[in-house]
């Protein structure tokens, strides 16, 4: 069968980053979480002294790309992929809220995306893969056979995030999480290098009162069209 390539973008929080792992197994594609390498030059920035209290030294960061490598490590006993820094296993870090809250303004850094869209072009070169982010449908895989644009609202996410960072033991609340939440889609959808926007044929998968078995067979019921045309 043809392999296709399968852009799922959305929201921060809006149950992509699962949904896509999820899609990729079912089908035997491979999943990359463009996210995640948002988040690991974030993480490289802070420990090297290049990002806090909500500025970014872009130049800093800029000249310090070629020494940023990221690479994945596929599912272990946990199910989860790994995502390496430099081939340290950052990936706890890379999602605790001093990273959340800095990965934005990072995001924004058009050196940074044109680096890492390249990257991610280079790993669907041979087609057979899921990857999500914001703008996977509109730049990085513009010509996508199935692109997917997930939707909910910013109460519905916060309260998964929070059910998710209090999982793994972190002392957040509510208010915080969805101020973040707020604060990453006003500059996720503002930002001038390919802001998050639904590409124009993408298909809209509203999530708010779907559960995860229900959208599951959304995603599989739209593969499958779209593989038999
Ligand atoms: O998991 P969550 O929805 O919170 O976000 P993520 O997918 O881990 O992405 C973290 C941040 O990276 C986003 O808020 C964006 O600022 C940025 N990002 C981006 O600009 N482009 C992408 N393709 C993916 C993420």
């Amino acid at each position: 069968m043809n392999k296709i390539v399968i852009a799922i973008d959305g929201y921060s929080s809006s149950g992509k980053s699962t949904m896509a792992r999820e899609l990729a197994r079912r089908i035997g594609y491979v999943y990359v979480d463009s996210g995640a390498m948002y988040r690991a030059v974030t993480l490289y920035a802070i420990e090297h002294g290049m990002a806090k209290d909500g500025k970014v030294d872009s130049n800093a960061l800029v000249a310090a790309l070629p020494e940023i490598k990221i690479s994945f490590e596929p599912a272990g006993a946990d199910g989860v992929q790994h995502t390496l820094l430099n081939g340290r296993d950052v990936e706890r870090e890379i999602r605790d809220m001093q990273v959340s809250s800095l990965v934005s303004p990072v995001a924004v850094i058009p050196e940074v995306r044109e680096h890492l869209v390249k990257l991610q072009q280079e790993a669907g070169k041979h087609k057979g893969i899921v990857m999500d982010g914001r703008d996977i449908g509109t730049t990085v895989f513009p010509d996508a056979e199935m692109k997917v644009f997930v939707d909910a609202s910013p109460e519905v996410r916060a309260e998964r995030r929070l059910k998710e960072l209090e999982a793994k033991g972190e002392n957040v609340n509510y208010e915080e999480v969805l101020a973040n939440i707020k604060e990453r889609d006003h500059i996720d959808s503002t930002r001038e290098v390919s802001p998050l926007r639904k590409a124009s044929d993408a298909h809209v998968l509203d999530n708010d009162h779907m559960n995860h078995k229900q959208q599951m067979q959304w995603l599989l019921d739209l593969y499958n069209v779209i593989i038999n045309e």
